[in-house]
Order: C-alpha cells, then structure tokens, then sequence
C-alpha cells in the first residue's frame, strides 16, 4: 500500500478568502490504532461545516493543517460496504448522549477528514451503506440527514399528522429535512428563494411552498431553521403558539433580533441541535433504505476540483449535495 494518500487539506484559516487556504496535496496514509479502522474512500460530500474550518469559525486554529471533510462512504479493508458516523465522542462523557460530549469532534475537527483516499475512524462509526444508494449518495447521508433526523425526531420529536416549515429547499440539510419529515407523515411546508428549488421541494414531498419571507396560511408545529438572521424573524411569527422553532446553523448571521416578547408570549421553544448519536446515524440508514429515499445531488466533482465545489457553495449557488469521488 502507498505510504501517502491525495487529500483537500486546510492548510491556514482566513474569514475573507477561506478558498485561499485550501490545497489539494499529498499526506500520510492514516494509521489505525487500537480499536480504530481504516477506510477506503469512494465518495465524501461538502458541507458548510468545512467552509467555517477554512474561514476558522468553531475551528481550533492549532488544529490546522487538517484533511477536511465528515462525510464519508467507503470500503473497509474487509470489503464491508459503509458510511461513517461523524461524531467522535464518548455517550458516557455526555449522560448518554455523544452529542452533549463537551470533548465531541465532528470528523475533520481534531482527527483527518474524509477528503482523502483513506480515513482512520473508530470501529463504532461503522454503518452499513443502504444497499440502494450509489457511493455518491450514502456520502451525503451522514451529516446533513444526520443532523436534519435528530432536528425533526430527537430536538422537535415530531410525529405524523403535525406540521414543520422548512426555511429553504435547495440545502444539504433543508432537503434532507423536506425528504424526511414528508416521509414520516408530517405536513411540510417550504420557503426558497428560487422558483426552480420551490418545484423541487414539492417532488420531495412538500404540501405547499412559498417564496422566503412570504405569509403561510396557517401557523406550524416546528420550524426547522438552517439560514439565520435572514430568516429568524419569519421563523418565529409562523410558529403556532408553543411552537418549537429548531436550529443547527444560521448561515446568513447569528445575530438576529431575539424579539423576545413574542418567544415568551407565545410561549416559544428555541431548541439548538448539533450532530446526531450513533443511533440516530443508525436510524437514518434505516430510514432512508425503507422508504427508498435519495439524497439530491448537484453535482460530483474529483478531488483536485473541490475548490470549485467550495467556491459555488460560498456563493449559495448549489441545489442538493456537492459531492466529491476519490
Ligand atoms: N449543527 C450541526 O450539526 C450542523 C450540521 C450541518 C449543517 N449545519 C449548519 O447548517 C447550515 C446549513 O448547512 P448546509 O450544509 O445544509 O448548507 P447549504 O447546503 O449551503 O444550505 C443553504 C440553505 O440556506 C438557504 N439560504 C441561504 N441563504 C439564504 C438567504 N439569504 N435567505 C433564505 N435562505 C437562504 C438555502 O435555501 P434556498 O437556496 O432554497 O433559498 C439553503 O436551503 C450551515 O450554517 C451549517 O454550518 C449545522
């Protein structure tokens, strides 16, 4: 086997010109150790997370240069076909729940990413591939269904019959939000900025769609709230009182007006969610191979292209997932 492997490393931290410090090079091959395994990659997914690394939001800069990348489908050195779960974490060290572990790493922040032709991983992040899905399509599954699964049935526990809005359509985590709560039997709604990603919505499964900021004609159980400041205060009125709206990014700004009088007149709920358990990656597997479901793919990209994947998800110029083969 080679002693070193191709992958898209961070190598510096910038918040203006995060594509500057990326570069496509040659590291080591990552070495396994006691309870670790090591995988072959065929196909891992961008995310905004790896943007964030690369402008050094949330990102420990001592721990640059690191291989991005959480995403991962592959091939274990026994031929097991799988996706990774991204966590790295102890459930014990969180009373059960990895995703309160205050030492959890998301793949790519302490240990290497998925960008790269092997990745070394904890055995427990193992999980099978659903067998219907390409490389290209499980690759997508980890973080974003991941993370839009525990939003909608480990914060909200949503059930059938209730109903969520889904602030934008074409993102890794508002589409897999769309696929999986339509799944599930509840009444989604939509909001996007294009007309092309609001039709798109609806062959997911959306009940009704809307442009963003536009009036829904009736107020909704949950809200599942990816963009931020740009759509946080629409979030807030279209919730039914004792709503819940649920948030795991804020990609236009963290910062919105609180407007608090509404939250506690309305008796609303801000539930903040991050990651997903090993059960819930578990979960969404399942789930997916079920009812047959398919992550939306924009577009596949080798590795030495990535940064042309980057550059269209800085500028919100994407539809579904960006994936990259190696
Ligand atoms: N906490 C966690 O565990 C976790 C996990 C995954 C992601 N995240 C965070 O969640 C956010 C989304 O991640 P992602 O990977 O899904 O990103 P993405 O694929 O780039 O999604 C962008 C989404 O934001 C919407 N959007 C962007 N700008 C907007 C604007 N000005 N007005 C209205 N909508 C706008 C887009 O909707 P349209 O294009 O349809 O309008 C699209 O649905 C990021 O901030 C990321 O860091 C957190």
């Amino acid at each position: 086997m080679e002693t070193a492997v191709r992958a898209a490393v961070a190598i510096a931290q910038d918040p203006d010109n995060p594509l500057d410090c990326l570069r496509v090079r040659e590291v080591p091959l990552p070495e396994a150790p006691e309870g670790w395994v090591r995988v072959q990659v065929k196909a891992s997914s961008l995310n905004q997370h790896d943007l964030w690394t690369l402008r050094g939001v949330g990102h420990d800069p001592e721990n640059i240069p690191i291989v991005l990348g959480c995403d991962v489908a592959g091939v274990t050195e026994d031929g097991r076909e799988v996706i990774l779960h991204p966590v790295i974490a102890d459930p014990d060290a969180g009373a059960g729940d990895e995703t309160l572990d205050p030492r959890r790493a998301l793949l790519s922040e302490r240990h290497d990413g998925g960008f790269a032709e092997y990745i070394a991983v904890p055995e427990r992040c193992l999980i099978d591939k659903p067998k219907h899905l390409s490389f290209e399509e499980a690759a997508c599954l980890p973080v974003a269904w991941g993370t839009a699964f525990r939003m909608l049935f480990g914060r909200a526990q949503a059930k059938p019959g209730e109903s969520v809005l889904v602030q934008g359509a074409g993102g890794g985590v508002t589409s897999a939000a769309i696929a999986l709560a339509a799944a599930a039997g509840l009444r989604v709604f939509v909001t996007s900025r294009s007309e092309e990603k609001r039709l798109q919505a609806l062959e997911l499964g959306a009940a009704a769609v809307f442009a963003s900021g536009e009036r829904l004609p009736e107020r909704v159980d949950y809200i599942v709230e990816t963009v931020g400041e740009a759509t946080w205060a629409h979030s807030l009125k279209c919730l039914k009182p004792g709503g819940a709206v649920v948030v795991c990014g804020a990609t236009t700004g963290f910062d919105p007006s609180a407007d608090l009088a509404r939250v506690f007149y309305q008796q609303l709920r801000v539930l903040g969610s991050t990651g997903s358990t090993l059960e819930e990656s578990r979960a969404v597997a399942r789930f997916v191979e079920l009812k047959g479901l398919r992550p939306r793919i924009d577009r596949t990209l080798d590795l030495e292209q990535i940064g042309d994947g980057f550059a269209a998800m800085a500028d919100g110029d994407l539809n579904g997932k960006i994936v990259v083969t190696i």
